[in-house]
């Protein structure tokens, strides 16, 4: 590397310290983050993961980080019970629910060859037993949740983007005291932030995060990572 480019990177890496505060995930430095995510994961996560990196609509699998994260946050409040919007393959609810104190997961899904995916990848890892697929438009599966009393510890809300708002009231419904609602793509490709901005869903994220920001029930927090994940802490049990 010439000398000019060293000075252009480095000159690049203070503006962004100093400034942003953020870094740049580059390919490799996402590769290098898997790779020390996958360290201590055992072969079947492993093989679940990336036959999911093969599907044609990868890009709706949320990254192995960012569930992580989750999960992180799982075993430090003790969630026995979990509700997902949006199963995809699987992938999320079956690694959640290797969680020793998870005593049961449900899980939302619009697409059935979805969840029949998603069963032999739950089968695989040994979680069938602690997982309910609901099957259908998720907020009429989160009114019939509501209907049945059930009360989860920690939400993750992670389907149809024009439906947020209220998939947000309804977990408010749902959560138990002190749970955690998780919220993925609040910060949609960083479009929230550009007032005249053409993409609807863009806007409706932006007005859920305002609404979020201004209730005075919940402590959150965006997080400025992946497409921005929101973490809502719940004061007090709105009913
Ligand atoms: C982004 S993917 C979910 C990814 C998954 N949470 C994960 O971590 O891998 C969104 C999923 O929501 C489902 N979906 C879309 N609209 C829905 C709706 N109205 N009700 C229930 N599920 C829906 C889609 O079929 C898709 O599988």
């Amino acid at each position: 590397m010439g000398k000019i480019q060293i000075k252009i990177k480095e000159t690049v890496l203070i503006y962004l310290k100093k400034r942003l505060k953020n870094i740049v995930i580059t390919k490799s430095l996402s590769r290098y983050i898997d790779t020390l995510d996958f360290i201590k994961e055992d072969r079947v996560v492993r093989s679940n993961y990336s036959l999911v990196t093969k599907d044609p609509k990868f890009s709706y699998q949320t990254p192995f980080s960012e569930i992580k994260l989750i999960k992180l946050l799982v075993d430090l409040i003790k969630a026995k019970n979990i509700l997902e919007i949006g199963t995809f393959k699987g992938f999320t609810s079956g690694y959640l629910a290797t969680s020793p104190s998870v005593k049961k997961v449900f899980t939302c899904e619009i697409d059935e060859s979805n969840i029949k995916q998603a069963q032999k990848l739950w089968n695989s890892l040994k979680v069938t037993h602690k997982i309910t697929p609901l099957l259908g438009l998720a907020t009429e599966s989160m009114q019939e949740l509501i209907r049945s009393k059930k009360f989860f510890d920690l939400i993750y809300i992670d389907a149809n983007k024009n439906q947020y708002d209220s998939y947000f009231d309804l977990s408010l419904q749902l959560i138990e005291n002190e749970g955690l609602i998780l919220i993925d793509n609040t910060l949609w490709a960083g479009l929230v932030a550009e007032k005249n901005t053409s993409f609807s869903h863009a806007r409706l994220i932006d007005k859920l995060n305002k609404k979020i920001a201004k209730n005075n029930n919940c402590e959150s927090v965006i997080i400025p990572a992946w497409d921005g994940l929101t973490i809502v802490k719940i004061n007090k049990k709105i009913k």
